[in-house]
């Protein structure tokens, strides 16, 4: 017998999204297989995100691991490859844009099979982010584009893309987002963290920004200006710590560096902070729908409208203390959430699928 839908994850950012299409797609009852490549593989950057969210246990997990963007990328089609050939999947669907996206939607192309990408448009018009590589690759290669948010389309019909084949449904990180905010508690969480009343959470892991010394330490003495006034929480990814450290992040008293921790944690100290900053591209959609002031410590950004329609700012490294103190200053009423970030993306997802299949 064959599958008929497979999801393929593989990194953090992949299972928030995830999670309501699969939920979704349970409630109509359509079968369902999800691989885990394994690209993350820490508890903290995986186990607890499936707990959290209710993911099921992946029914296959490559367990790739780490490795360069050609052996991880590799490594990853030739388990998905074995898998294919093996359950036969109708549809494979991928979200967002980390390698484990672009290996898969690689192996669903050569194999003839259809490729559904969730997050697909997003532009930051930078090559040098091997993200935009895996975005774009994947569109060119998928059979359903599911949109985020409206300038998604734009792009997508400027790359030839037939619009027929492009759903705007909103975004499923906001979905789940939406689904857990009951249990957000930033009061006890800040306690249990020890940090001040005002404090900021930062994260930080884009190669541009961690793995040069002498860009790391202008970030971190950013850092430690901002620390004079207020605790600075970092739950740090595994990536960037050895040059992060080197360069004396860990050396300011109001700077609190922890391991990665959880969803629910984490968006609970998001949403009690004064101020995020940081170079991760979900917090900036976290961010702007809980109106936290957000400073994205990059030259562009793939999510023009947290910023048209949110509390995302982009700043260069010379101004972070600047903008932060003026995005401060500046607190204006949250403008509306962009549009369809209401909850529902995973459903509209999961009909468009169904209709798909039955076709
Ligand atoms: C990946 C995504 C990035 C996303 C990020 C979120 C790509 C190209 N990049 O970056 O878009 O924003 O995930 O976290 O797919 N490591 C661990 N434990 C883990 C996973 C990674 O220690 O569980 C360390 C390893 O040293 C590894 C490094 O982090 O070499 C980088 O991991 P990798 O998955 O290659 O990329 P990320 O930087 O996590």
């Amino acid at each position: 017998m064959s599958d008929l839908v497979l999801h393929v994850t593989g990194a953090r950012p992949n299972f928030p999204k995830a999670a309501p299409v699969i939920r979704a797609l349970d409630r109509m009852r359509v079968q369902q297989t999800l691989v885990h490549t394994g690209q993350h593989y820490d508890a903290q950057m995986s186990d607890v995100f499936f707990r959290q969210l209710g993911l099921p246990e992946p029914d296959i997990n490559l367990g790739v691991g780490s490795g360069s963007h050609a052996i991880q990328t590799a490594a990853i089609m030739m388990g998905l490859e074995r898998v294919f050939v093996e359950r036969r999947p109708t549809l494979v669907v991928v979200y967002g844009d980390v390698n484990s996206t672009v290996a898969a939607a690689l192996v669903a192309a050569k194999m003839s099979v259809s490729l559904a990408h969730v997050e697909a448009g997003l532009r930051s018009f930078d090559m040098s982010m091997p993200e935009e590589v895996n975005r774009r690759l994947t569109d060119q290669l998928s059979e359903l584009l599911f949109v985020t948010s409206p300038e998604a389309i734009g792009h997508l019909a400027n790359e030839g893309l037939d619009v027929d084949r492009i759903h705007f449904v909103g975004n499923p990180m906001i979905d789940t987002l939406i689904a857990n905010l009951h249990l957000f508690d930033a009061e006890n969480a800040r306690q249990r963290h020890g940090l001040s009343e005002r404090y900021v959470v930062a994260t930080l892991h884009r190669p541009s920004n961690v793995d040069d010394p002498v860009v790391a330490k202008e970030i971190v003495s950013a850092l430690h200006q901002i620390a004079d006034d207020v605790d600075v929480f970092i739950p740090l990814h595994p990536r960037g710590r050895v040059i992060l450290e080197q360069v004396g992040l860990t050396t300011h008293q109001r700077i609190r560096v922890e391991e990665p921790i959880g969803y629910v944690e984490f968006m609970s100290l998001v949403s009690g902070a004064e101020a995020v900053l940081t170079d991760s591209g979900g917090l900036q959609e976290e961010t702007t729908v809980l109106g936290v002031p957000c400073l994205t410590m990059r030259p562009n950004t793939e999510r023009p409208i947290t910023v048209t329609h949110g509390t995302n700012r982009l700043v260069t490294r010379d101004r972070i203390v600047e903008m932060y103190r003026q995005a401060l200053s500046e607190r204006t009423q949250p403008s509306p959430v962009p549009p369809l970030w209401d909850g529902e993306a995973g459903e509209r997802i999961a009909s468009v699928v169904v209709r798909w299949l039955e076709q």
